[in-house]
């Protein structure tokens, strides 16, 4: 069941903790002259309209991008996360000359700001040797996404089951690179398909970096996820990253968010440390925001 539609909480708290993470990751890839590939297994339609009607019913990126944005410009500002928000402020998928998937005849009229998702993210950040693999399994979200795409060389989609497409996917023909699995949990049975698909994916690929994401409810998975991952031996160490608070919000929804990195590259854990704080200082949870990292594995 795909009921799921990420339009409702793009640039929320939880988007803006694992987006910059996404950054860093993406920052470290750049810095060697070699080729990179990154798999998104969950990939949503690649970037959204923050003026849309969905946006607006919930009004999460109120509490999250706008609120960063806003306070972008304070001298406290983590250098690596102002980098991401400017890159954010200026990306528009209507500007002249920009081949974002905004055809002549949209009846959908775009009103911005834009907010890009994971595959736009990373779009931006390849460059002509690198790759973007991208999964996506809804067929309206396919279908945006495949029109946003389909003309870019390096990005290759499939509407394909993202945990079962992981494993038959790996090791991936270029050794360099990152998983990022950001389900939508629409299921229970989610958080275990994440954490199996990733601990096979990571057997053959022992030396790639994964990313996986998971929400904090009041149901305990979260815990779950944590003692799974601390079970996996790799040589570069496992950390969760999560911003959150005490408190719980309304029933059902999240009062945070973590992140599960298998191989987190060097100095990961010291730059998304000074970037969680000031988020969870500066974006709105249900109670007063925090963030931790913690080594579940230490690197060798
Ligand atoms: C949280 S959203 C992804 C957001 C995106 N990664 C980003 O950061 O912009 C999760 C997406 O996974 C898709 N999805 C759910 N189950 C899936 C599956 N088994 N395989 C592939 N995609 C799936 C949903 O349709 C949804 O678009």
């Amino acid at each position: 069941m795909l009921s799921y539609l990420h339009g409702f909480h793009a640039g929320n708290f939880a988007d803006m903790h694992k987006h910059a993470a996404l950054w860093l990751v993406l920052n470290h890839l750049r810095k060697k002259n070699k080729p990179f590939c990154v798999i998104d297994s969950h990939a949503g339609s690649g970037w959204y309209d923050l003026g849309s009607a969905q946006a607006a019913k919930t009004g999460e990126w109120k509490g999250g991008y706008a609120l960063a944005k806003a306070a972008s410009s304070s001298s406290d500002v983590p250098e690596m996360l102002k980098q991401y928000l400017d890159h954010v402020a200026a990306f528009d998928p209507t500007a002249k000359g920009r081949d974002y998937g905004v055809r002549e005849g949209d009846e959908v009229d775009y009103t911005g700001p834009f907010y890009p998702g994971s595959p736009f993210i990373v779009r931006e950040m390849l460059r002509e040797e690198d790759e973007l693999i991208l999964m996506e399994l809804h067929p309206r979200e396919y279908d945006a996404l495949y029109h946003r795409v389909k003309r870019d060389g390096r990005i290759h989609l499939h509407k394909r089951d993202g945990y079962e497409g992981l494993v038959a996917m790996m090791p991936p023909a270029i050794r360099r690179g990152l998983v990022l699995m950001d389900p939508s949990y629409d299921v229970k049975q989610d958080y275990q398909k994440a954490i199996n698909a990733t601990q096979r994916a990571r057997e053959r690929w022992p030396t790639g970096t994964f990313m996986l994401w998971y929400p904090i409810l009041e149901d305990g998975f979260d815990a779950e996820m944590r003692n799974a991952f601390g079970a996996i031996k790799a040589s570069g160490g496992v950390l969760a990253a999560e911003i959150s608070c005490d408190q719980g919000g309304a029933k059902g929804r999240m009062r945070g968010a973590g992140l599960l990195v298998i191989n987190p590259p060097w100095q990961f854990d010291q730059q998304l440390g000074e970037i969680g704080n000031w988020l969870a200082k500066t974006c709105k949870l249900p109670g007063p925001g925090k963030h931790t990292i913690k080594w579940l594995v230490a690197a060798e």
